[in-house]
């Protein structure tokens, strides 16, 4: 049969591409991928573009300072991590990962947190994100109830609803979320023979609230958790950014480890694009979650760099150079808006993460304020994109002062309170 007479006629090859463009795609999608919104949890929740003729600053990225990427040293760890003899770094490397990288993190955490953990109490994954992603894969069932705080990471959100969780959402405070809400919500759930598998918590540093949960709150949800037999999910993206005392406990050390299921990253400590992770846990839940990992494992080219990049003390003389910078960096967004834009705004300075969560005062609306300040040439996310219900008061917004340059965070808050004045109808 010739080329010719394969793709002709109705049926034939020509067609195909007609016979796709009639179907609606949408319709090969689940349940829970037809009902999400477009979007990504790394569109950092902004506005339309910009209406201004200069360019805008963003307040949006909770991302590492780009001139803080020690592009040397991974390059050199590269090197290293390549120069090896055997095919190690080239070869698939399972499930759960390269062992001296988990080992490294082991020695890390015991040492950071006060409880003695190994190897096997660590899985290298996608970001966080992909951990959040791998736990939810082997844990939850469409319909089952998973607590979270609201406001939350939104792209936790995604991963959860993408897994037909339902949500039940707990409100938050500057103590972090409110556990006598939570004992409520559980109990009223367990009355209504709902059992919750995960209570989804970001207790250091929190995106986007900036706050740490007090030590008696932590001790309060292990309590609740416990009782009603749920897990504790510990997104812990930000703890090591801290700039004058570390949080309180981790929730798997006050746990010994038992029912807390952490999550961590080099994200936010080295940078975004490394895109690896981890699930800390105890070692039957790590073996449990890693039975439902079927993309052969993350990059081991990349976790033998990381290995040789943490040899030497390299991350830690990293971190204490990141937690001056993002201190500095806070002081610099917090002071220019006090001084210029105190009348509209109040927030609580937070003593870790990347993120001011700004309250606005008398009745300004969020939405139009970012409306405001995209013409001003501003950008940043409304504090209802981090609802699981997108709804809020209408009256939060989110400003991320890590990726913006120090001159950039001085001009943004300039032009926010330029575009606040604007909206009060003082300018
Ligand atoms: C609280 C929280 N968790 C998880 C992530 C995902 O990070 P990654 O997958 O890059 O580790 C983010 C990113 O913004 C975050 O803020």
């Amino acid at each position: 049969m010739t080329a010719q007479r394969a793709t002709a006629g109705e049926g034939g090859l020509d067609d195909i591409a007609r016979l796709w463009a009639e179907r609606d795609i949408k319709e090969l999608a689940n349940p829970g991928v037809r009902a999400m919104p477009l979007g990504t949890a790394t569109d950092w929740g902004l506005s339309a573009p910009s209406e201004s003729a200069i360019p805008t600053i963003s307040l949006g990225g909770g991302i590492p300072d780009p001139a803080t990427l020690p592009r040397a040293e991974l390059l050199d760890a590269m090197r290293r991590a390549l120069a090896v003899s055997d095919d190690g770094p080239l070869r698939y490397g399972g499930a759960i990962g390269y062992v001296p990288l988990r080992a490294a993190l082991a020695e890390r955490y015991t040492r950071d947190r006060g409880l003695p953990v190994q190897a096997d109490h660590f899985m290298l994954t996608n970001g966080s994100a992909g951990a959040i992603e791998t736990i939810c894969a082997a844990l939850l069932e469409p319909g089952d109830v998973v607590i979270s705080e609201a406001p939350t990471f939104s792209g936790s959100l995604r991963t959860l609803r993408g897994r037909g969780a339902e949500i039940v959402s707990v409100p938050m405070d500057e103590h972090g979320m409110r556990t006598d809400a939570l004992e409520q919500t559980m109990q009223r759930l367990a009355s209504e023979h709902r059992t919750v598998k995960l209570i989804y918590t970001i207790a250091n540093f929190h995106n986007p609230m900036g706050v740490c949960l007090s030590l008696e709150r932590r001790q309060e949800l292990l309590r609740i958790a416990a009782a009603h037999r749920a897990l504790v999910l510990d997104d812990d993206a930000y703890g090591d950014i801290y700039f004058d005392a570390p949080p309180p406990p981790a929730l798997s050390a006050l746990a010994g480890g038992y029912g807390v299921i952490t999550v961590g990253s080099f994200s936010k400590v080295i940078a975004t694009g490394i895109r690896v992770g981890w699930v800390h846990a105890r070692p039957e839940l790590i073996e449990l979650i890693a039975r439902m990992r079927f993309d052969m494992g993350n990059s081991p080219l990349l976790h033998h760099m990381l290995y040789q990049y943490l040899q030497g003390g390299r991350l830690d003389e990293h971190l204490k150079r990141m937690r001056a910078l993002y201190r500095e960096k806070l002081e610099i967004i917090a002071g220019s808006l006090v001084e210029l834009a105190e009348p509209y705004l109040a927030f609580q300075r937070p003593h870790g993460g990347f993120f001011l969560w700004v309250r606005l005062r008398d009745g300004l609306r969020a939405a139009e304020l970012q409306q405001a300040g995209a013409e001003e040439a501003v950008a940043f996310p409304l504090g209802a994109a981090f609802y699981p219900d997108g709804r809020d008061d209408g009256e939060h917004i989110r400003l991320a002062y890590s990726w913006t340059s120090k001159d950039d965070l001085r001009a943004g808050a300039e032009r926010l309170a330029r575009a606040c004045a604007r909206v009060a109808g003082d300018q």
